[in-house]
Order: structure tokens, then C-alpha cells, then sequence
């Protein structure tokens, strides 16, 4: 029997419940724009830790570049996933029910020293981040990817300035 061919991607997005899935669309939306492959997938460092060791070996054979990890409360996916790995790994911590997040970014931020997490703002900002940033990973290598992150940023720049022109017009 044929072998299912396993879909090649650069950046991973894992997240550790499905309820941080409409955080992760930020993310996935960015990568969608800049034409960057990517998996999108709901594994837990804590619930599905097994699974998740599996996916890695999997994913990081099949050539993935850059991993971004989301997670709320005591979030450890980031550094579950960077302890199983020297590719880059982002970290994106998320709102949780009673800390608005700042439990999350400790644990993903304060990461021991030699297992680096790149670990971006909380929550919906942080996920755009993390697609943006993982984009400025791959673009280092790769001009086309450069050159499309470098339109993007500039086309916020015209955005804010059009905001900036209407203000004062309106203003004066
Ligand atoms: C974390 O716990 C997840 O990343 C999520 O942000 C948080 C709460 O998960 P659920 O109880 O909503 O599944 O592991």
C-alpha cells in the first residue's frame, strides 16, 4: 500500500489547548500572508506529553525550521519543546482565568540559562509577533521571505502615518 506523503512545513505553531486556538489564528493569519508553510497542531507539555515528543521527532525530520509555542497558567510547552531541540523556539504566553497572563510569561520566559525561548508578548500581540519573528528567522536565508517581512512592516508604517495625517486634519 502507498504511504501517506507527510505535507512539508517551516514553522511549527503548537499550542497547549484548544482554547488558545483563536489566539493562534494572529499567528497563523501572518504566516498565511507572508506564503510561509506551516503545521498547526494542540499538544499539551503537561496533558499529551508523550504525543508531543513523537510529533517533535517527526516534525524536525521532516525539516521544520522554527517552532512557536503557545500556552497559558503554568506554561512549559515553549521549554518542553526548546528541551527537545536546538532549532529556534518561540514562545507566546497566554491569558489565563486569573493572572491575565503573567503566570504564563514567567514560566516561558524564564527559561535556565542554555535552553533559550525567544518569548514574545502575551496574547494576541505575542502571537503576531511570534509569526512575524519566525519569518525573520527563515528570512536570514531567505531573501524572498526577507523582502516580504520588510514590505509588511513598511505597510504598517504607512498605516499609522495615514492614521497620524487624518488625526490632525481632523484636529486642526
Ligand atoms: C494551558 O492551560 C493551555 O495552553 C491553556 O492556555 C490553559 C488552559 O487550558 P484549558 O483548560 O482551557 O484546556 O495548558
Amino acid at each position: 500500500m502507498a504511504q501517506k506523503k507527510q505535507k512539508k512545513f517551516l514553522v511549527s505553531i503548537l499550542m497547549g489547548s484548544a482554547s488558545d486556538w483563536d489566539t493562534m489564528e494572529q499567528c497563523r493569519s501572518i504566516l498565511n500572508d507572508l506564503g510561509i508553510s506551516h503545521d498547526m497542531r494542540v499538544l499539551s507539555a503537561h496533558r499529551t506529553p508523550e504525543q508531543l515528543q513523537k510529533y517533535l521527532k517527526s516534525a524536525i525530520g521532516q525539516g521544520v525550521q522554527v517552532f512557536i509555542a503557545a500556552a497559558g497558567m503554568a506554561a512549559h510547552l515553549a521549554g518542553a519543546v526548546a528541551a527537545q531541540t536546538s532549532l529556534p523556539v518561540i514562545g507566546v504566553p497566554l491569558p489565563g482565568p486569573n493572572l491575565d497572563g503573567l503566570d504564563a510569561l514567567l514560566a516561558t520566559v524564564q527559561m535556565p540559562g542554555g535552553v533559550p525561548v525567544a518569548t514574545v508578548a502575551i496574547g494576541k500581540a505575542g502571537a503576531k509577533n511570534a509569526g512575524i519573528l519566525a519569518a525573520q528567522i527563515l528570512g536570514v536565508g531567505d531573501k524572498k521571505v526577507a523582502k516580504r517581512v520588510a514590505e509588511m512592516r513598511s505597510k504598517a508604517t504607512r498605516e499609522v502615518l495615514l492614521k497620524d495625517r487624518q488625526m490632525v486634519r481632523k484636529g486642526s
